[in-house]
């Protein structure tokens, strides 16, 4: 209490003995508390792949993904003092050289894996290999066993995210090494893209967790339903945008984390607003620039940038665009508190 201006100064003797008993006046924080409006946690940030990618393939040659565990360059937001992309996501830049196994452990935070250069690999989720390739989107929900394997002749490289701070702010953090450096495999490849990613499902068959049951979203299949309902006028916010959806129930993928692949035509600048969800970009294909808050971010294919919670957002395309996002939404919407406006600017 004593580093801020009081509301109520000559109530101050009142204040101290309230501390010492490890109490505060609420009516000297309320804003603190249950204030007006959210402040964005964190800035606007984007992390260029040509420099990101150097570094990684130096690292590659320090340091082998087995001693690593995971060979992984987190992305720190420059205005946080913990690894976090965010004050709610981790985000990170993997590297599995050819040959390579990152081995298998789990742990509570769940994650996704976005594919940004492939030749040849895998993430094995639970006992199925997810194939990797360009743009496809793999998850790894919450203590599901997962080790990555590249077979082919050039690097795996792809974008990690993870709920790490929200697990952690709820002080559920757990995790366990596999016994061995891969997991038994008990089913044919890419089997949940065949059993829940075809619009039928399999008759009787239940899937009693609170993720998606598809663990891959293949880019193809992504980019091609994109572009067939890109028709018409964009949405002013969202150009043309898709939600990748969990096939039983129409939500998002993960219980904390919603992902979703975006068009903006040549030329398309979005609307502004803002939300309160914290969002984590790449660009697939073009380039263009994201205004976020007060920062301008000239973005191209593969550069990760970050949107905090309630900064205004606007993307500009400066050739035709694919984006793929995800957010922090998921979790907000099962509390029910999430919320977006449109904004000035
Ligand atoms: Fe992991």
């Amino acid at each position: 209490m004593q580093e801020r201006k009081l509301k109520h100064p000559a109530l101050a003797a009142s204040y101290e003995r309230i501390a010492k008993l490890s109490a505060l006046p609420l009516w000297e924080i309320m804003g603190d508390v249950v204030g007006d409006a959210p402040s964005p946690m964190g800035v606007p940030h984007l992390w260029p792949y040509a420099e990101m990618r150097a570094l990684l393939m130096e690292a590659g040659r320090q340091i082998s993904a087995a001693e690593a565990e995971r060979r992984v360059l987190a992305l720190k937001n420059p205005a946080l003092d913990r690894p976090g992309i965010s004050q709610t996501l981790f985000a990170g830049l993997q590297l599995v050289m050819p040959g390579e196994i990152a081995p298998a452990h789990r742990h509570a935070a769940g994650a996704l894996r976005f594919v940004l250069e492939s030749d040849g690999g895998y993430s094995a989720v639970e006992g199925e290999r997810c194939i990797m390739r360009r743009g496809d989107l793999i998850t790894t929900p919450s203590w599901t066993w997962h080790d990555h394997e590249n077979t082919g002749s050039g690097p795996l490289i792809w974008l990690d995210g993870l709920d790490v701070p929200i697990v952690n702010f709820f002080g559920a953090r757990f995790g366990e090494d596999h016994p061995g450096d891969q997991q038994p495999i008990l089913r044919p490849d890419d089997a949940s893209v065949a059993r829940w990613g075809s619009g039928l499902r399999p008759d009787g068959q239940r899937h009693d967790h609170p993720w998606s049951p598809l663990l891959s979203y293949p880019y193809e299949r992504s980019r091609a339903a994109l572009m067939a309902c890109a028709t018409g006028t964009p949405d002013p916010r969202h150009g043309f945008r898709m939600v990748y959806a969990n096939p039983l129930d129409g939500g998002h993928i993960l219980p904390t984390i919603a992902a979703f692949l975006q068009f903006l035509p040549a030329g398309f600048e979005t609307a502004p607003g803002r939300s309160t969800e914290s969002i984590v970009f790449v660009a697939v294909e073009g380039e263009g620039v994201a205004r976020i808050g007060d920062v301008e971010l000239a973005f191209a294919e593969n550069d990760v940038f970050v949107a905090p919670n309630w900064s205004p957002i606007r993307l500009q395309a400066r050739r035709d665009v694919v984006l793929f996002s995800f957010s922090d939404r998921a979790a907000q919407q099962r509390l029910g508190i999430w919320r977006e406006e449109e904004t000035a600017h």
